[in-house]
């Protein structure tokens, strides 16, 4: 039959058009928050959208083409975008906020969602976060700065955080990849402390440089994570980490082992307090200082008796928070961040499952310190297939005959949703049951403990 070429239904036409236009996101990252961050976008309604991601990882490439690009250079991924005409760029980590790769791709007219340099100071110096959070009235640790070692000797020997058996906490000023705190339970073992950060050279000169003293609060501790255009701003669902490696709380730090959402991580009363006396003042307060905050701003709480305080900012979504909190996302995370680039936040549906969720993280032999790779994992595709189950790789490779290894220290984020946190967790670690490798470690325990984070100096 003779076919007419422009014989088509106007909705025809219309979803041609729209497949023209289509729409390209880079992600940059390559661990389980990139590759939850992928899976999110990859739900979304808008037809033909293409994902890239740099540098990604096997897991990610299933959804995402794979960009041989670091995520610390940022002129290369600023040139790839311009070639490739990127439509968005969506920043996982912090390091390259705090280089600025958000002015940088502005500056070219590219469209990104994440802070600019100057607003990712909140996370990328301690000093200036705890400045900012005195100069605007946001609860907070008691703190001094000392910008050398002798100078901050001195304030541990004033007893202005207490007495020689009093707990107090040592920060090292900048970006340290979660090694550059140390909550002391002793001033002997604070003053370690401070000559570790300060004259060790183990974290470089810029990260310690300079120190944060500060009271030692307590508490149970929550993330508080949200969506910023600068104006308007949508809170995610409050989540809890479990940073440190062994059940019950022991043994080093570590990026983070398992993550739980449900109303009992931040109750509403304290929700409402956070929002009023931390949220609304930290974003106001960025205003104010010229420096409107746009992006994903991560706080950090410790629920005191005396109310939320904040621990710490950070300016991206949090790794593995972003796996149990994007799992309860109901609406188009494509048309939020786009919303976060072009200040129309208020106007797009922000919602979230009723449900609760819980990442529980597979890690390899040797993990926090020094981790084995190259260990072939069984039994992947069985635990994806559960139901209410999503398994984020943060550290898997494929081996020449297509199977999956292990490259990193974190390597699976299983994660879950459930009508409560127990019906979750049972999800997880029943998926968790059908994965192996030799050397395999997970704490059995996330969701059952309070899921503190610091690393205690002496352990
Ligand atoms: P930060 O990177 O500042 O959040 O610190 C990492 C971890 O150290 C937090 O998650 C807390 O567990 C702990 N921490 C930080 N500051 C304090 C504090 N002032 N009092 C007690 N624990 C703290
Ligand atoms: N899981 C803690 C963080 O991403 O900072």
């Amino acid at each position: 039959m003779h076919r007419k070429r422009w014989n088509a239904s106007p909705l025809r036409l219309c979803v041609k058009a729209f497949k023209v236009i289509g729409m390209k996101i880079l992600v940059i990252g390559s661990g389980g928050r990139e590759h939850a961050i992928s899976w999110a976008l990859a739900r979304s309604a808008r037809p033909d959208l293409k994902l890239f991601c740099a540098p990604g990882n096997a897991g990610i490439a299933q959804l995402a083409e794979p960009v041989a690009i670091s995520a610390t250079d940022i002129e290369a991924l600023a040139d790839y975008a311009s070639e490739r005409a990127i439509d968005l760029t969506v920043v996982g980590g912090e390091a390259p906020l705090a280089l600025g790769i958000v002015d940088l791709f502005e500056s070219r007219g590219l469209r990104i969602t994440g802070a600019r340099r100057e607003a990712a100071r909140l996370e990328s110096s301690k000093s200036f976060a705890k400045d900012f959070m005195a100069r605007h009235k946001i609860p907070t640790a008691r703190y001094r700065v000392a910008v050398s070692a002798d100078e901050a000797h001195d304030i541990l020997r004033s007893g202005e955080f207490g007495a020689e058996d009093s707990s107090v906490v040592v920060k090292a000023d900048g970006l340290a990849g979660g090694k550059g705190v140390v909550v002391a339970r002793t001033r002997r073992e604070a003053e370690e402390a401070i000559d570790d950060l300060m004259l060790s050279g183990a974290l470089g000169v810029d990260a310690a440089s300079r120190v944060v003293i500060e009271e030692a609060l307590e508490g149970r501790e929550a993330s508080l994570l949200l969506f910023a255009d600068g104006r308007d701003y949508a809170l995610m669902p409050p989540a809890r980490d479990h940073k440190r490696v062994g059940e019950n709380d022991t043994g080093p730090n570590t990026g983070g082992m398992g993550v739980v959402t449900d109303a009992d991580v931040l109750d509403e009363e304290t929700l409402r307090r956070a929002v009023r006396e931390v949220v609304e003042p930290t974003l106001e307060g960025a205003r104010a200082d010229g420096f409107e905050f746009r992006g994903i701003l991560f706080v950090g709480l410790m629920l005191t008796e005396d109310g939320p305080r904040v621990l710490e900012y950070n300016v991206r979504f949090g790794d593995p928070e972003t796996q149990a909190i994007l799992v309860r996302l109901q609406s188009d995370l494509v048309d939020i961040f786009s919303a976060t680039t072009r200040g129309t936040l208020s106007q797009t549906p922000v919602r979230w499952s009723e449900e609760a969720s819980a990442c529980v993280v597979l890690a390899a032999r040797g993990y926090p310190a020094r981790a084995e790779t190259g260990a072939r994992i069984e039994g992947l595709e069985r635990a994806a297939l559960r139901e209410g189950v999503q398994v984020f790789h943060a550290g898997t490779a494929r081996g020449s005959n297509g199977e999956w290894l292990t490259a990193g220290g974190r390597v699976l984020g299983v994660t879950a949703t459930g009508q409560n946190l127990d019906r979750a967790l049972a999800r997880c670690y029943d998926a968790v049951g059908e994965i192996k490798w030799d050397g395999m470690h997970y704490r059995r325990d996330i969701g059952k403990v309070r899921g503190q984070g610091p690393v205690v100096s002496g352990q």
